[in-house]
């Protein structure tokens, strides 16, 4: 599809319609996919961020309460990516003034931690605001705003965490002010299996480490590896995927801020992991298998080893997710 904003004063919101309250998940993501920086992403079922959504009299949007960030993230409604998109959205619909909500963000998953975490909040967060509207908006239509927030939160507007994170699924990003993204068939055993080991590294420092130019022979070997991936995906190739999914121009940089990162590619690779990276711009790192026997198998090795060199960490293993954000209920 492509993303346009669209004119919002048209959509019409009917008072009536809107809900007192909701509660709202939005899945965690892998960016990059190893080799296509910034264009190709992916969503999982663990973790993922929550936004409960109440209304309120008081117009405006407010902060209520962060919980899981460690008070590293700011409650003013302006400075806060999940309120600052929500006041953007509303204020396009032309009905910042008419209507008033508080937000509850529950983070599910570190700050920093390479899994898309500003994006799974914004995309909660706009996705509550629809719901408390009654959906009058498209995921198309929410789309800008979540890139918005990328832009908010680490001073790039990649969407290569929000795309997957609100249509879930593996997502191809193709261009910049004209944006493309495109949706890739997800193949049935295809499984993540992700470990953070606990060190902090920012996206913007992260993007910082990475070479302005590259030799056109290192772009000539990884165009063709995100071409043989997109191709292996569409076609359910495993052995393809494998050999696709690797990358010269971004890892080599960024290696470094991750402890351990050769060592944990060796015994993703030596226990039949088909790929093993950097999960966005990291420091969590993905082995990409066949089937959750072998991700939870990697993932176990790679922890025994952080353990055993002192670096506590945590693990999940998933399938991709397909379904994108979704509305829980309040007594679960
Ligand atoms: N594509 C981005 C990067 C994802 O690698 O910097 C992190 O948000």
């Amino acid at each position: 599809m492509p993303v346009s904003q669209n004119n919002l004063k048209e959509k019409k919101i009917d008072f009536n319609a809107i809900l007192d309250k909701v509660r709202v998940f939005a899945p965690a993501t892998v960016a990059n996919m190893i080799c296509g920086f910034d264009i190709l992403g992916f969503a999982v079922d663990e973790p993922g961020d929550e936004v409960k959504m109440y209304r309120v009299a008081e117009p405006g949007v407010r902060i209520r309460s962060i919980v899981g960030d460690g008070g590293r993230l700011p409650l003013d409604a302006d400075r806060n990516t999940v309120s600052a998109c929500v006041k953007m959205l509303l204020n396009d619909l032309g009905i910042l003034q008419d209507i008033g909500v508080e937000i509850e963000l529950i983070k599910h998953m570190p700050i920093g931690s390479g899994l898309g975490s500003s994006s799974a909040s914004t995309v909660a967060g706009l996705f509550a605001i629809n719901a408390i509207l009654g959906n009058p908006l498209t995921k198309d239509d929410l789309m800008p705003y979540c890139v918005e927030g990328e832009r908010l939160a680490c001073g790039h507007g990649h969407a290569d965490n929000v795309a997957p994170a609100l249509i879930g699924g593996i997502t191809l990003v193709r261009g910049g002010s004209d944006l493309d993204i495109v949706k890739i068939p997800v193949p049935k055993e295809l499984y993540a299996g992700i470990v953070f080991p606990q060190v902090d590294v920012p996206t913007r420092d992260a993007r910082q480490l990475i070479k302005e130019k590259v030799l056109l022979k290192d772009a000539v070997t990884q165009w063709g590896n995100i071409a043989g991936l997109v191709a292996g995906l569409f076609q359910e190739d495993y052995e393809l995927i494998s050999r696709s999914m690797h990358d010269v121009i971004i890892e080599p940089s960024r290696a470094i801020l991750i402890p351990e990162f050769y060592a944990m590619k060796e015994i993703a690779l030596s226990n039949g992991a088909l790929s093993f990276g950097i999960s966005g711009s990291g420091p969590s790192v993905v082995a990409v298998s066949k089937g959750r026997e072998v991700a939870e198998l990697v993932t176990t090795k790679i922890q025994e080893h952080l353990t055993a060199s002192g670096i506590e960490s945590f693990k999940y293993v998933s399938p991709v997710n397909v379904e994108g954000p979704k509305v829980l209920s309040f007594n679960d």
